[in-house]
């Protein structure tokens, strides 16, 4: 799915970021080498990174 269609991010790409411990959606577009533009992604992308740092905890919970 695209996250992101100023910058055509996908929500792997995302995902995979976010798994890297960035702690924000710009933090993550910024690692892609990018940067919000009309911003409609944004909460789109703090709940992809969000759900990523959920993972990682339940994981290193185990
Ligand atoms: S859709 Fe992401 S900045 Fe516009």
């Amino acid at each position: 799915m695209i996250v992101c269609s100023c910058n055509a991010l996908n929500e792997v790409q995302v995902r995979e970021i976010a798994r890297t411990g960035v702690r924000c959606e710009r933090e993550a577009y910024a690692r892609l080498g990018c940067r919000p533009q009309c911003g409609q992604c944004l909460p789109f992308a703090r709940q992809v990174v969000q759900e990523e740092h959920g993972q990682m905890e339940l994981v290193s919970a185990a």
